[in-house]
């Protein structure tokens, strides 16, 4: 970015007030801020004694080394005791912890009574392979409940896992296995993936041929499809039904000391080696629980969460795994895809269990949209109280049509800004307190200090733009990169000295709100002026014509970048018809101003994904510049690229 600070262009009014019996009951109210602020470190004490220590803690933080951060270090405790024990010995076993919605349709209910015998079982397992303390386990499954059990058999015996999404390719595999040195691999025969079966270990195999991987002895397959034509290694393949099953249902959780390492989870970034994010015990769990609890009012005695999210991803971890489990929560878990085998699916499955919470990302409510209000609208949503999103900034048009068809124009959207680095959710709303404004996350959360710099490191002041830090330690930040402790220096506490570099730029309103502009690597210079990719792509959003819109900036001779858009339309709009690209040209122009006005607008099919859902504008932007495409194998689906290569105009 240049010195002069992003253009604040867009401006939106809309204000939705919090519901007043939510108000009144809300978890955490406004006194939350002011405990945190007159006392910070008390604050996060008093969150961490939420959960049951063996030890409890008499230190909160140990910055004597910044910024490799200390919580809660004299404390022990067991993660999985947490999630599961404690709540069976609190009387709550026969609360359902999992309703699992299979793709095919198959369901299973699984209580805390039935997870604490499941977690007991496999933690015995893999001793009996022996995984020791601190020995790291890949995860490999599909979204199935041995994923959830695994994770916390692995947090039981203190064994560190590395969660790689199923989706991922041998190569990705290969790669996360050695560079944290894991001794044993879980996976499944294969899961379920738009009605058809799918298979993982065929990828497995593939991955552990390649060199650094040799110290893998043990690969636990859980039979989940069925299918034939899976390979099988004697001695080191072994099934999770012949193993798990045999085990004793006891099992004694042993406390670790708060900072033990709990999981290390791979962010693919757009270049480099995938950073191995490391996350440890007492002060993940701590935050991860609050949060959960505070962000989406969770009561757990009555509410049902869903996480669409994937556990392969941060959000899977902490908000369908360590947050909502820590909490006691009822949750659904849903192994396919949001449309599959039709696009109601996810609105059938609220129906069914009741869902109270939903938290999702921007990229799938946009698909709704344009699939169209009529296909949610078939289901009844009214037991929805609150509505997440997270993974992207959210156009204010998407969160308005989340709030109005999903939630009845009733039910609370909290947009909540956090990174795989920092463990939990850092920066929203919440439900029962803050005034919420479509497509801002608004306000750190109590106990944690979030602003906007200059290029100069100074807070800018309110109403300007700049990028995002993080100016006071947290309890759920990132300890290192697995590894690599230059590599965490540099990537995030070098850029300006004694905060956390997030990487996104973001304004602060007049209010001093806070709004998310995107990475910076997507901020375009436009004669002289920052442009905000994520402004533009809210402006095309906010046309009735548009469904979803990606920005990038192309080189131009004139003006340094200039800005082209690539826009899905919505179902009954004209890709052809005469004078379109001009009107949205025309929308935008008035919506943020004549600079922000696009120079090209490509109306296409699809747009490239990488698997978390997130754009690959750097891919469009090879596009816009004519040029050979770069490294595609992160999309979701490579055909993605032909498809938009064949449907432009030529080279204007
Ligand atoms: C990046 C982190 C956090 C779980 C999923 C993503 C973007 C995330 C928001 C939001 C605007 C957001 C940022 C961030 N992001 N949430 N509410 N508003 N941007 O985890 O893969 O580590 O990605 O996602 O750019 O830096 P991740």
């Amino acid at each position: 970015m240049s010195n002069e600070s992003l253009a604040n262009l867009l401006k939106e009014e809309r204000r939705f007030a919090p519901p007043a019996d939510l108000a009144a009951s809300a978890n955490v109210t406004a006194e939350a801020y002011e405990q945190a602020k007159a006392d910070r470190l008390g604050f996060w004490a008093a969150q961490a004694r939420r959960l049951s220590w063996e030890t409890e803690p008499t230190e909160t933080l140990d910055w004597s080394n910044p910024p490799f951060a200390k919580w809660f270090a004299d404390g022990k405790l067991n993660v999985a005791y947490n999630c599961v024990d404690r709540h069976v010995e609190n009387g709550l076993g026969d609360r359902v912890a999992l309703h699992f919605e299979g793709e095919p349709g198959d369901t299973r209910t699984i209580t805390y009574a039935d997870l604490q015998r499941e977690v007991s079982k496999a933690a015995h397992a893999l001793t009996e392979l022996g995984v020791k303390a601190g020995d790291r386990v890949a995860i490999y499954l599909p979204m199935i409940p041995e994923a959830v059990v695994s994770m916390l058999a692995c947090a039981r015996i203190g064994a560190p896992h590395s969660l790689v999404f199923g989706g991922f390719s041998a190569d990705a595999l290969a790669t996360r296995i050695n560079d944290a040195d894991a001794r044993v691999v879980i996976t499944a025969d294969g899961g379920y993936r738009r009605g058809k079966p799918s298979a993982l270990k065929p990828a497995v195999d593939e991955a552990l041929t390649r060199p650094g991987t040799e110290n893998v002895r043990s690969v636990l397959v859980v039979r989940r499809t069925g299918q034939d034509g899976i390979g099988w290694t004697e001695g080191r393949d072994v099934w999770w039904h012949d193993l798990v099953d045999r085990q004793p249902e006891q099992h004694t959780p042993q406390a670790f000391d708060a900072e033990h390492p709990l999981f290390i989870l791979y962010t693919s970034g757009t270049t480099g080696k995938p950073k191995g994010i490391l996350h440890t015990t007492g002060g993940y769990l701590t935050q991860a629980s609050y949060t959960h609890h505070a962000v989406f009012d969770l009561k757990p005695e009555s509410d049902v969460f869903w996480c669409t999210a994937d556990v392969g991803w941060v959000t899977g971890h902490s908000y369908i795994v360590y947050g909502p489990l820590s909490n006691g929560a009822t949750e659904v878990l849903y192994e396919g895809t949001p449309d599959s085998p039709h696009q109601g699916r996810w609105w059938e499955i609220v129906q069914k269990y009741g869902v109270t919470i939903l938290y999702t990302a921007p990229t799938a409510i946009r698909a709704a949209m344009k699939w169209g209000d009529d296909i949610p609208a078939k289901f009844d949503l009214s037991s929805l109280r609150i509505l997440g999103s997270v993974g992207e900034p959210i156009n204010p048009e998407a969160w308005v049509w989340y709030r109005k068809h999903i939630g009845a124009d009733r039910t609370p959207v909290v947009d909540t800004w956090w990174q795989t680095e920092t463990g939990s959710i850092m920066i929203s709303p919440l439900p029962g307190v803050t005034e919420t404004k479509p497509g801002s996350a608004q306000v750190p959360l109590p106990g944690i200090a979030a602003t906007v710099v200059d290029d100069e490191a100074h807070e800018v002041p309110d109403g300007h733009g700049g990028y995002l830090v993080l100016t006071e330690p947290w309890p759920s930040m990132l300890r290192t990169i697995w590894g690599d402790d230059q590599r965490y220096l540099d990537t995030y506490w070098s850029r300006f000295e004694g905060k956390y570099f997030a990487g996104d730029g973001a304004k602060k309103d007049d209010d001093g709100d806070i709004w998310l502009l995107g990475r910076v690597d997507d901020v375009m210079l436009v004669s002289g002026h920052n442009i905000s990719t994520t402004e533009v792509e809210s402006a095309l959003v906010s046309h009735p014509k548009v469904a979803e819109a990606a920005v990038v900036g192309a080189t131009d001779p004139q003006t340094t970048q200039a800005i082209c858009a690539f826009v899905i339309l919505r179902g009954d709009a004209d890709a052809q018809e005469e004078g379109l690209v001009e009107e949205l040209r025309a929308h935008v122009a008035k919506q943020l101003g004549p600079i922000a006005k696009p120079k090209r607008i490509l109306p296409v099919a699809e747009l490239p994904k990488t698997r978390s859902g997130k754009i690959m504008r750097r891919l469009l932007r090879d596009i816009a510049e004519n040029r050979t495409l770069g490294d595609v194998t992160t999309l979701t689906d490579s055909s993605v690229m032909d498809l938009i290569q064949s449907q432009l105009p030529a080279a204007s």
